[in-house]
Order: structure tokens, then C-alpha cells, then sequence
């Protein structure tokens, strides 16, 4: 068994080679950018550096390979990126994939999301291919908060489009981590199946409630509205297309897309209930100071 992730420097990517490593494996890390990868990953990863639109690279990279695990960032891009990968992986004679796509209400052929149909699409393409594939819809990342690691260390604050009180089953990617690299070793069972989880369902006040008894200091919620969060993304000069779809990953989560607890995936194949919103703040207490 030879296994080969593909988006291994990201959030999610390391999280599965973390896992696999834990398990006995050592998979072929396909990465942008090596320098990346020896920090992230480590000096003795293996490694195969392949940028996605670079078909040949990617076959190169995934010669040998008997499954892979393929997430990338959220990117115009992600359509053509991802059916590369796919191309990469029928061509090396891969028998499987494992992908992660949005939550379910957000990967959807008619989602009002760019991102969401994006991966509505590359879904399509997989199931009509040859391979075996298992799809992972985990909720929002908890590491998302990791964007708002330098508010959080020198005002205290996270900031968000949503109500205090508003309740989000939070996911911490290395919950993605443990299930996508059980999978890949065993990936029979979960052929041709479609997995939705998330973490334990706790008000965005609580999390920062979490965040000032880790760190022993105040982190206050701080509540924006959608066109406040639009704004100060605006004046952040953050790309068009990232802004709207952030925007619309906040009207979809205001309407209770994100809301819903589902931990039953990670219980079944992790064997272990999510992590928290505690242990999250306590293992990245370094990034928020
Ligand atoms: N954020 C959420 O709350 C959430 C919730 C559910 C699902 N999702 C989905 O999860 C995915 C994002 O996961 P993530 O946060 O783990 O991603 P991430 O941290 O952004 O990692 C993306 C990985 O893809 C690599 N990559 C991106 N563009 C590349 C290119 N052109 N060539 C080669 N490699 C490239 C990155 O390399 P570098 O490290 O070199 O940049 C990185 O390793 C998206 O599909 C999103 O829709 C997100």
C-alpha cells in the first residue's frame, strides 16, 4: 500500500499525514513548495513537489500510489486542480480517493456558493471515473479561528458574522485527520460512501469563553454584521472572490448551515468522540499567545 496526499502543508493535509504516521504509514507528501513542507511536515517526510495545474508533475508525483487523499485550498482554481489530481491518480493506477469537500450546505450543485459548486462538480467527475472514492463533508474548520490569532493576542477579540448565542458545531481538522487516514488504510468499507461529521455543537460566545479560561486572560465575542464583515474584508484588500465567498459562507451559516451537530463518523472510524473547542485552544495556545 502506497499512499499519497495531496494538499499535505495545508490544515487538513497535515492533519492526515500526522494521523497515517501514527499508523504505521509513510505516505508521499505532494506539496507546492518544499521548503514548506520540510517546516510543516518535517525533514524526513517524503515528499514530491508537484503545483497542481502542472499535469505531469502530479502523474510523476503519484506513480506507484495506491490511494490518495486530495484537499486544496478553497480557489478559483479548484475544479481544473482537483480533476488534475484525479487525471494523476487513474493514470498511476490508483485504486482510491479520498476528498474532502464542503458540508452539506455548502457542496451543492445549486449551492449559491462558487466554492460549493465547485466541489459539486469534482464530485461529479469522480463518481462518473473509475476509482473508488470516499467523500469527507466535515463542518466549519475550528482552525479557522487561527486567522484571528493575531486580534486574539493583542485585543482579545474574535470578530465574526454571527450572534453571540448563535450555535456552530466548530471541527477541528484533525478530527478530518483521523478519519480520512483510517479510510485510506481500509478504505473497503467506505467505498462509494459519502461522510458528513462535526465537532460538539457550542455557541461562538462559549468558544470565546473556552479561549479566556486557556489563556488565562479575557477573549470577548464580538458580533459584526454581514455587511460589517464584508467591509473590513474590503479594506483588507482580500481578493473579490474570497470576500464573496466568505460572504456567502456567512448568510449559508446565519441560516443554520453550519449548525447542526453530527459527530456519529468520527465516534465510528476515529473511535473516539470529536475534539473540543478546549483541547483546540489548549494544543494552539502558542498561535493565540
Ligand atoms: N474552512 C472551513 O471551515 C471548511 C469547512 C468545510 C470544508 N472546507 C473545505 O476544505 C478545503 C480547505 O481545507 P484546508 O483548510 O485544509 O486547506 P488549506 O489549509 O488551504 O490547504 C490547501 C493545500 O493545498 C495546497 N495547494 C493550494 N493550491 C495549490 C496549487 N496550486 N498547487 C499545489 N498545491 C496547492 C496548499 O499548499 P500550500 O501550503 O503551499 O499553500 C495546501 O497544502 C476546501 O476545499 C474547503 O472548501 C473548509
Amino acid at each position: 500500500m502506497t499512499i499519497a496526499v495531496v494538499g499535505a502543508t495545508g490544515n487538513t493535509g497535515r492533519a492526515v499525514v500526522k494521523e497515517l504516521r501514527v499508523l504505521g504509514q509513510n505516505p508521499v507528501c505532494v506539496v507546492r513548495n518544499a521548503d514548506k513542507a520540510r517546516e510543516v511536515l518535517g525533514a524526513d517526510a517524503k515528499t514530491a513537489v508537484a503545483e497542481l495545474a502542472d499535469k505531469a508533475a502530479l502523474a510523476k508525483a503519484l506513480t506507484g500510489v495506491t490511494a490518495v487523499f486530495v484537499v486544496t485550498g478553497h480557489n478559483p482554481g479548484m475544479v481544473e486542480q482537483q480533476n488534475n489530481v484525479l487525471d494523476a491518480a487513474l493514470s498511476a493506477g490508483a485504486g482510491y480517493l479520498v476528498r474532502v469537500s464542503g458540508g452539506a450546505s455548502v457542496a451543492r450543485a445549486d449551492s449559491e456558493s462558487d466554492i460549493g459548486r465547485g466541489h459539486a462538480a469534482i464530485e461529479q467527475h469522480l463518481k462518473e471515473s473509475n476509482i473508488k472514492w470516499t467523500i469527507l463533508r466535515p463542518g466549519l474548520f475550528m482552525q479557522n479561528l487561527l486567522g484571528q490569532a493575531a486580534s486574539i493576542k493583542s485585543d482579545g477579540r474574535i470578530v465574526m458574522p454571527y450572534p453571540a448565542d448563535f450555535p456552530i458545531a466548530w471541527t477541528d481538522v484533525r478530527d478530518t485527520g483521523a478519519v480520512g487516514a483510517r479510510i485510506l488504510i481500509d478504505p473497503a468499507p467506505h467505498a462509494g460512501r459519502t461522510y458528513e461529521f462535526t465537532g460538539k455543537r457550542t455557541t461562538n460566545a462559549e468558544f470565546a469563553e473556552v479561549f479566556t479560561a486557556v489563556l488565562g486572560r479575557p477573549v470577548t465575542y464580538v458580533p459584526v454584521t454581514i455587511e460589517q464583515n464584508e467591509a473590513a474584508m474590503k479594506a483588507r484588500n482580500m481578493p473579490d472572490w474570497l470576500v464573496k465567498h466568505l460572504v456567502t459562507i456567512a448568510k449559508i451559516g446565519n441560516a443554520g448551515g453550519f449548525s447542526k451537530e453530527n459527530t456519529k463518523a468520527i465516534e465510528e472510524i476515529a473511535k473516539r468522540p470529536p475534539l473540543t473547542t478546549r483541547q483546540f485552544v489548549e494544543d494552539y495556545k502558542g498561535a493565540f499567545g
